[in-house]
């Protein structure tokens, strides 16, 4: 049966449109879900009370086509390549809504942004900002920055520590004050603030409330002894999502309860009354609205085990088959479009020639049969863009925007951007 008979009419309101998609724009596919990261979006704002704008992040989803809806819905972009800064501009972003992170930016990278109107530069060395500030005064500017730190510690529970030992990025916390007035003296750079990101990934809110509050505890220290009054404060935000079964989403609520007190203590001090705090988050806004689907193309049995090789897979999906910092890896949670019977275990890999690409070990679903059609969940975020869409040849999957007004296909995936006229 080709994937386009599929009998989406007998299916479940969802399954139905994700069969639907695949049969419409083919697969391996991406199909981001905007009514998810509308809600999202929401229920942030709602947790703390506007007091947090919101920054996203585009390394977790470049999509284009996402980036442009997104414009109208949240405060902030942050990239960190020129790259995602001409995504940015060509979704219709202004360049003076995006800061630039990133630890190793080039000189071309800095003069472009620099002279295209950049936000705020994220300083993460003294050098980058001698760097910058040699490019501005050569272009006539001066431009708008703030220094990433990095803590000395990370509270335990997050997926990636990025601060607390040896690390590229941002001005180790033990150096700021002496940093810190060096790059403030540079003629043609303006200290806007400060930013923080150290720790991706984590599920527990308490960590999460003792890592803001490591945050907020270098802000007011290093803007008393230096005097600063900052435009912004950027929380790396950390927040996670539920990648595998068993594991229990945020708390965001508690995450809220948590902190709030103590951003409303800062905001009540002078220094702080103009401050605008961003949260700088990617795959809590956008991982849990993306599915990815992959159709089986064979199954078999050998040595006892069942298996089914799919059209994607860790090409298009390289988190997915663990393979993207986890330490054990672990299946992403999944379903069988239309699936139905009782579970049994199945290996599930992708076309490529290697036994690393394998999407599940061991995965409870109903039995597969060739042309079935599976969605591995939580697949908005560090999709494509992580993955090695190179190797050995395969097409690019493609991508899909589910919005109020439909599926609207936004192409196969591209790692060439245009930039912008
Ligand atoms: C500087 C910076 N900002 C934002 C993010 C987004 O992280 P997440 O997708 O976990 O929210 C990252 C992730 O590595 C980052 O390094």
């Amino acid at each position: 049966m080709d994937g386009g008979d599929l009998p989406a009419s007998g299916l479940e309101p969802f399954d139905r449109m994700l069969a639907r998609s695949a049969s419409r724009f083919g697969t391996p596919q991406f199909l981001y879900d905007t009514r998810a990261i509308e809600a999202r979006i929401a229920e942030l704002r709602a947790a703390f009370g506007g007091r947090f704008a919101l920054s996203y992040a585009v390394k977790a989803n470049p999509n284009p086509a996402l980036l442009g809806w997104l414009r109208e819905r949240i405060d902030f972009l942050d990239v960190s390549s020129i790259g995602e800064f001409h995504r940015a501009r060509n979704a219709g972003w202004a360049p003076d809504r995006a800061s630039f992170t990133g630890p190793g930016k080039r000189d071309g990278e800095l003069r472009e942004a620099i002279a295209g109107g950049l936000g705020e530069l994220i300083l993460e060395s003294a050098g980058e900002a001698r760097r910058a500030n040699a490019i501005a005064g050569a272009l006539g500017r001066r431009q708008d920055v703030m220094i990433r730190i990095s803590p000395d510690r990370v509270p335990k529970g997050f997926g990636d520590h990025m601060a607390g030992r040896p690390s590229p990025f941002g001005v180790d916390v033990e150096e700021i004050d002496t940093t810190l007035p060096a790059i403030a003296a540079l003629p043609n750079l303006r200290l806007a603030g400060l930013h923080i990101y150290s720790g991706t990934q984590c599920l527990r809110a308490e960590a999460i409330v003792e890592n803001y509050a490591i945050f907020l505890d270098i802000f007011e220290r290093v803007c008393a002894r230096h005097d600063l009054a900052p435009r912004r404060l950027v929380f790396g935000s950390g927040l996670g999502i539920p990648y595998h079964e068993g594991d229990a989403p945020l708390d965001l609520g508690a995450v809220a309860a948590g902190i709030v007190p103590a951003l409303d203590a800062l905001r009540a001090k002078p220094r702080f009354a103009e401050t605008r705090l961003a949260l700088e988050l990617g795959r809590y806004l956008v991982g849990e609205a993306g599915y990815f689907l992959t159709r089986v193309v064979a199954v078999k049995r050998s040595r006892g085990r069942s298996l089914a090789i799919c059209d994607g897979g860790m090409n298009d999906h390289l988190p997915a088959s663990g393979h993207f910092g986890m330490v054990i890896a672990r299946n992403y949670r999944m379903h069988v479009v239309g699936g139905a019977g009782p579970a049994e275990e199945v290996d599930i890999s992708g076309p490529l020639c290697t036994s690393i690409d394998r999407l599940a070990r061991g995965a409870r679903l109903p039995p597969l049969a060739e042309d079935d059609l599976i969605a591995v969940h939580q697949s908005g975020a560090y999709g494509p863009t992580a993955s090695p869409l190179g190797f050995i040849s395969h097409p690019a999957p493609v991508e899909v925007l589910l919005t109020g007004d439909g599926l609207v296909g936004t192409g196969r995936v591209s790692l060439c951007v245009e930039r912008p006229r």
